[in-house]
């Protein structure tokens, strides 16, 4: 299954996270993927305040993970970009939270793909042709 959207600001890539967050259910990963600036954060903010998260979603880039909790699951924002080598993903206990009780948002999720589980959204960003255009696809992969 995939789905195709178009954004034409912050506040519309924001309301397509927020309004892709009322599918996720507890266990579900998301793979975030796309280059530097095409809105990935944004996207969390939106998922974020989706699932009734009242701090709003940062980028995680010095701490590889942030948790999000007051709504109705835990999410734990991931953010790849900065990590050298698998080894330090282990040593954060990844496992945990592919397996804990929240939803995993990964930006960057294309570089610890080997890790992933197969069942996941994958969620493309990209620019589009205008300044402020995003292209979002998102796609559930899953077991054949
Ligand atoms: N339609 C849009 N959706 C989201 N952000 C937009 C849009 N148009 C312009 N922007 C700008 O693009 C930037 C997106 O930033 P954001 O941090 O969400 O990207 P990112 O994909 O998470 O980048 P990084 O890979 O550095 O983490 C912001 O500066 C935002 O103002
Ligand atoms: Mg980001």
């Amino acid at each position: 299954m995939i789905s195709n959207f178009i954004s034409s600001s912050e506040n519309e890539t924001i309301q397509i996270g927020k309004d892709f967050s009322s599918q996720l259910i507890s266990g579900d990963i998301v793979e975030l993927i796309g280059d530097l600036g095409t809105g990935k954060t944004h996207f969390v903010k939106g998922v974020s305040l989706g699932i009734g998260v009242k701090k709003s979603a940062i980028s995680p880039t010095f701490t590889i993970v942030n948790e999000y909790n007051g709504g109705r699951i835990p999410i734990y924002h991931i953010d790849c970009y900065r990590l050298l080598n698998s080894k330090e993903l282990l040593e954060i206990g990844i496992e945990d939270y592919f397996f804990g009780e929240g939803v995993c948002v990964i930006e960057w999720g294309n570089k610890i793909e080997e890790f992933l589980p197969l069942r996941r959204y994958q969620c493309e960003f990209k620019y589009g042709e205008k300044v402020n255009e995003r292209i979002i696809e998102i796609t559930k992969l899953e077991k054949i």
